[in-house]
């Protein structure tokens, strides 16, 4: 299904504001919850990926749980109707507050990730009179074909438990008596397209898995993460991503024993596609080598492409004529403030709408406020009017 643009409607609007396309999301939902049934799978959204009060109450409606980094997310996904028997909760660094907020609500399960934050799960769970459900977060040493900023699970990385160290916290989890372990969890990245790479976490896993029954350890869930990435180059091709072939490699290269349940936290390819960011184009400047187009909207109201150097498809909604070559840049005063160099565009003139493709996710969330810039809002397509 395509995003179709109501450009008379967006004219109306103030920019920079985010779009998002419900029926899209809707559909990207149906499939995501259909495919994952044939499986057996349990999903976590990642709510980092995009907490947008509507955009999360439409998510809970699928019967999907939450996936957690802090105690905000965790108040976000209660708040939208996310029932705590369905949150989990990773991050390197988890305060006392959130994870005693974890605690008060019982959540489904902390995805711990040091031993250090183990003994604090326990005391805290113990000064509760409460016991924790804490998955081990284990670094698998896999390095994924992704931006080396979202990389997180090869060993130099901060994220997770190293699998090397997995026989020193298995001495000490006995001594941990407000802390149950039930399942081991792993997240080696996000936007992967190279579905090998989840074929090596697999494989990782069946090891991990073996070491574990040599202790009399079956733990009862395994957590692969999220990670599936989208094609941001031809968003109008792809809009859905490929769910069937990532759960079929899991489903084809783990060793499920019996009882275990399999759950996945995927954030970017529930939403990515369904978002996308319009903004007006202030002006059109030439000098001797280049034709700049200068846009309302800046990193701050889109921060990938200078954090990442992610390339999301940049389309003139106003203009369909002859193709030009633009550096697109925005208005902040920082050279890093390019969205893209050398790009087609159809010819462009000021008070052109151009709209951001596939940026509904780690778009409006990691929005900020330097220069004193406002937030940009939010729109949605069934309530446009
Ligand atoms: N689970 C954990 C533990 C994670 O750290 C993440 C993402 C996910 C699940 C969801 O991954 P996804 O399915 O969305 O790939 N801001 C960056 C992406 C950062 C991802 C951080 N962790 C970007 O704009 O590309």
């Amino acid at each position: 299904m395509k995003t179709a643009f109501p450009t008379q409607k967006l004219e109306a609007l103030q920019t920079p504001f985010y779009y998002y396309d419900m029926e899209l999301l809707k559909e990207t939902l149906t499939t995501l919850t259909s495919q994952a049934k044939q499986y057996g799978y349990h999903l976590h959204y990642a709510v980092k990926a995009n907490a947008n009060p509507r955009i999360l109450s439409a998510i809970k409606e699928y019967g999907l749980g939450a996936d957690c980094v802090s105690g905000g997310e965790i108040q976000a996904s209660l708040d939208a109707g996310f029932p705590a028997s369905r949150i989990v909760f990773a991050g390197v660094g988890k305060a006392d507050w959130e994870i005693k907020l974890g605690l008060d609500n019982d959540i489904f399960c902390f995805n711990a990730e040091s031993i250090p934050e183990l003994q604090v799960i326990d005391e805290l769970a113990s000064q509760k009179g409460k016991v924790a459900s804490v998955a081990l977060r284990l670094n698998p040493d896999v390095s994924a074909s992704t931006h080396q900023n979202i990389n997180t699970g090869s060993s130099d990385k901060k994220f997770g438990i190293d699998s090397n160290q997995l026989e020193d916290v298995l001495k000490i989890l006995p001594g941990l008596s407000h802390v149950k372990m039930i399942g081991i969890h792993f997240h080696i990245g996000s936007q992967i397209l190279e579905l090998n790479d989840f074929r090596s976490l697999c494989n990782k896993v069946e090891n991990i898995q073996q070491k574990l029954a040599e202790y009399q350890i079956f733990p009862e869930h395994l957590n692969f993460g999220g990670g599936l990435g989208i094609d941001y180059e031809n968003p109008d091709a792809h809009p859905i991503a490929d769910f069937d072939s990532y759960f079929k490699i899991f489903s084809d290269h783990v060793k499920i024993r019996p009882g275990q349940q399999v759950h996945f936290e995927p954030g970017r390819a529930v939403v990515g596609q369904c978002g996308a960011l319009i903004s007006k184009v202030l002006y059109v400047k030439e000098n001797p080598k280049k034709k700049f187009v200068i846009l309302d909207a800046g990193f701050t109201d889109l921060i990938r492409p200078a954090f990442y150097q992610a390339k999301h498809k940049i389309e003139n909604l106003t203009s369909s004529l002859p193709e030009e070559v633009y550096d697109v840049v925005g208005p902040i005063c920082e050279s890093s403030d390019c969205f893209a160099e050398k790009i087609l565009l159809n010819q462009t003139r000021r008070g052109d709408l151009i709209v951001f493709r596939s940026a509904g996710a780690y778009g409006e969330i990691m929005t900020m406020q330097y220069n004193c810039r406002e937030l940009p809002k939010a729109y949605y397509s069934d309530l446009l009017s």
